[in-house]
Protein backbone atom coordinates (compact mmCIF):
# COMPACT_ATOMS: atom_id res chain seq x y z
CA UNK A 1 0.00 0.00 0.00
CA UNK A 2 1.52 4.05 -0.67
CA UNK A 3 2.26 5.71 2.14
CA UNK A 4 -0.62 8.34 1.79
CA UNK A 5 -3.00 5.95 0.94
CA UNK A 6 -2.28 4.24 4.31
CA UNK A 7 -2.36 7.90 5.52
CA UNK A 8 -5.81 8.48 4.30
CA UNK A 9 -7.14 5.35 5.97
CA UNK A 10 -6.00 6.07 8.86
CA UNK A 11 -7.34 9.36 9.15
CA UNK A 12 -10.51 8.18 7.57
CA UNK A 13 -10.64 5.61 10.66
CA UNK A 14 -9.75 7.82 13.70
CA UNK A 15 -12.84 10.63 12.01
CA UNK A 16 -14.96 7.51 11.68
CA UNK A 17 -15.10 7.53 15.45
CA UNK A 18 -17.24 10.91 15.36
CA UNK A 19 -19.78 9.60 12.88
CA UNK A 20 -23.34 10.75 13.71
CA UNK A 21 -25.77 8.29 12.89
CA UNK A 22 -27.87 7.19 15.39
CA UNK A 23 -30.59 6.11 13.09
CA UNK A 24 -28.45 3.72 10.54
CA UNK A 25 -25.85 2.45 13.14
CA UNK A 26 -23.76 2.73 9.90
CA UNK A 27 -20.11 4.70 10.47
CA UNK A 28 -17.93 6.06 7.80
CA UNK A 29 -14.72 8.50 7.56
CA UNK A 30 -12.94 9.90 4.99
CA UNK A 31 -10.38 11.86 4.22
CA UNK A 32 -9.22 13.30 0.86
CA UNK A 33 -6.35 15.13 -0.74
CA UNK A 34 -6.37 17.89 -2.81
CA UNK A 35 -4.14 18.68 -5.65
CA UNK A 36 -2.48 21.13 -3.70
CA UNK A 37 -1.57 18.80 -0.83
CA UNK A 38 -4.14 19.38 1.58
CA UNK A 39 -6.01 17.09 3.61
CA UNK A 40 -9.30 17.01 4.84
CA UNK A 41 -11.81 14.68 6.70
CA UNK A 42 -15.65 14.06 7.37
CA UNK A 43 -17.79 11.96 8.89
CA UNK A 44 -21.31 10.89 8.17
CA UNK A 45 -24.12 13.47 10.62
CA UNK A 46 -27.21 12.13 10.02
CA UNK A 47 -30.99 13.45 10.96
CA UNK A 48 -33.97 12.49 12.53
CA UNK A 49 -35.58 14.08 9.30
CA UNK A 50 -33.79 11.20 7.37
CA UNK A 51 -33.37 13.22 4.42
CA UNK A 52 -31.48 15.97 6.24
CA UNK A 53 -28.58 13.13 6.57
CA UNK A 54 -25.11 14.21 5.12
CA UNK A 55 -22.54 11.54 3.77
CA UNK A 56 -18.79 11.84 4.71
CA UNK A 57 -18.14 12.31 1.28
CA UNK A 58 -19.69 15.67 1.01
CA UNK A 59 -19.06 16.56 4.26
CA UNK A 60 -15.48 16.32 3.27
CA UNK A 61 -15.65 18.00 0.03
CA UNK A 62 -17.21 20.95 1.91
CA UNK A 63 -14.71 21.34 4.35
CA UNK A 64 -12.20 21.18 1.35
CA UNK A 65 -13.92 23.80 -0.96
CA UNK A 66 -14.31 26.09 2.23
CA UNK A 67 -10.58 26.30 2.46
CA UNK A 68 -10.45 27.29 -1.24
CA UNK A 69 -9.58 24.01 -2.60
CA UNK A 70 -10.95 22.67 -5.51
CA UNK A 71 -9.29 19.47 -7.32
CA UNK A 72 -9.38 16.13 -5.08
CA UNK A 73 -6.66 13.74 -6.25
CA UNK A 74 -7.61 11.14 -4.00
CA UNK A 75 -10.36 9.97 -1.26
CA UNK A 76 -10.27 6.98 1.05
CA UNK A 77 -13.54 6.02 2.33
CA UNK A 78 -14.02 3.51 5.48
CA UNK A 79 -17.11 2.56 6.81
CA UNK A 80 -18.06 -0.06 9.18
CA UNK A 81 -19.83 -2.39 7.07
CA UNK A 82 -18.15 -5.90 6.61
CA UNK A 83 -17.02 -5.49 3.06
CA UNK A 84 -15.85 -2.10 1.46
CA UNK A 85 -18.63 0.20 0.94
CA UNK A 86 -18.88 2.43 -1.85
CA UNK A 87 -19.98 6.43 -2.35
CA UNK A 88 -23.67 6.96 -3.17
CA UNK A 89 -24.70 8.30 -6.41
CA UNK A 90 -25.11 11.77 -4.67
CA UNK A 91 -21.68 11.60 -3.51
CA UNK A 92 -20.59 10.70 -6.73
CA UNK A 93 -22.31 13.31 -8.22
CA UNK A 94 -20.80 15.91 -6.08
CA UNK A 95 -17.25 14.23 -6.44
CA UNK A 96 -17.90 14.57 -9.90
CA UNK A 97 -17.60 18.32 -10.22
CA UNK A 98 -14.52 18.17 -8.55
CA UNK A 99 -12.35 16.06 -10.69
CA UNK A 100 -13.43 13.31 -12.72
CA UNK A 101 -10.04 11.67 -12.10
CA UNK A 102 -10.17 11.30 -8.29
CA UNK A 103 -8.85 7.87 -7.12
CA UNK A 104 -11.32 6.40 -4.67
CA UNK A 105 -10.09 4.14 -2.50
CA UNK A 106 -12.90 2.08 -0.69
CA UNK A 107 -12.21 -0.20 2.67
CA UNK A 108 -13.87 -1.37 5.65
CA UNK A 109 -13.03 -1.52 9.92
CA UNK A 110 -14.21 -5.30 9.82
CA UNK A 111 -11.99 -6.46 6.95
CA UNK A 112 -8.58 -5.89 5.31
CA UNK A 113 -9.85 -5.76 1.51
CA UNK A 114 -8.85 -2.67 -0.39
CA UNK A 115 -10.91 -1.66 -3.58
CA UNK A 116 -9.69 1.13 -5.80
CA UNK A 117 -11.77 3.04 -8.18
CA UNK A 118 -11.19 5.91 -10.60
CA UNK A 119 -14.46 7.90 -9.94
CA UNK A 120 -15.11 8.63 -13.90
CA UNK A 121 -15.85 4.42 -14.01
CA UNK A 122 -17.89 4.99 -11.29
CA UNK A 123 -20.09 7.31 -12.51
CA UNK A 124 -19.22 7.48 -16.36
CA UNK A 125 -20.61 10.45 -18.74
CA UNK A 126 -21.82 12.52 -15.72
CA UNK A 127 -23.37 15.88 -15.73
CA UNK A 128 -20.90 17.94 -15.82
CA UNK A 129 -20.08 21.94 -15.72
CA UNK A 130 -19.41 21.41 -19.63
CA UNK A 131 -23.35 20.88 -20.24
CA UNK A 132 -24.23 24.40 -18.17
CA UNK A 133 -21.76 26.62 -19.46
CA UNK A 134 -22.07 25.56 -22.89
CA UNK A 135 -25.80 26.61 -21.95
CA UNK A 136 -25.08 30.45 -21.50
N1 LIG B 1 -23.13 7.06 3.95
C1 LIG B 1 -21.98 7.79 3.82
O1 LIG B 1 -21.68 8.64 4.67
N2 LIG B 1 -21.20 7.56 2.76
C2 LIG B 1 -21.39 6.56 1.84
O2 LIG B 1 -20.57 6.39 0.95
C3 LIG B 1 -22.57 5.70 1.94
C4 LIG B 1 -23.57 6.09 2.96
C5 LIG B 1 -23.95 7.23 5.17
C6 LIG B 1 -25.25 7.95 5.00
C7 LIG B 1 -26.02 7.40 6.20
O3 LIG B 1 -25.68 8.15 7.35
C8 LIG B 1 -25.49 6.00 6.38
O4 LIG B 1 -24.26 5.96 5.70
C9 LIG B 1 -26.40 4.91 5.87
O5 LIG B 1 -26.82 5.17 4.59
Amino acid sequence: MASTEKDLISKAIKVMKNAYAPYSKFHVGVCLETESGKQFTGCNVENSSYGATICAERVAIGAAVASGEKGIKKIAIVSSSDRPCTPCGICRQVLAEFGPDTEIICTSVKGKKIEKFLLKNLLPHSFDKSFVSGNR
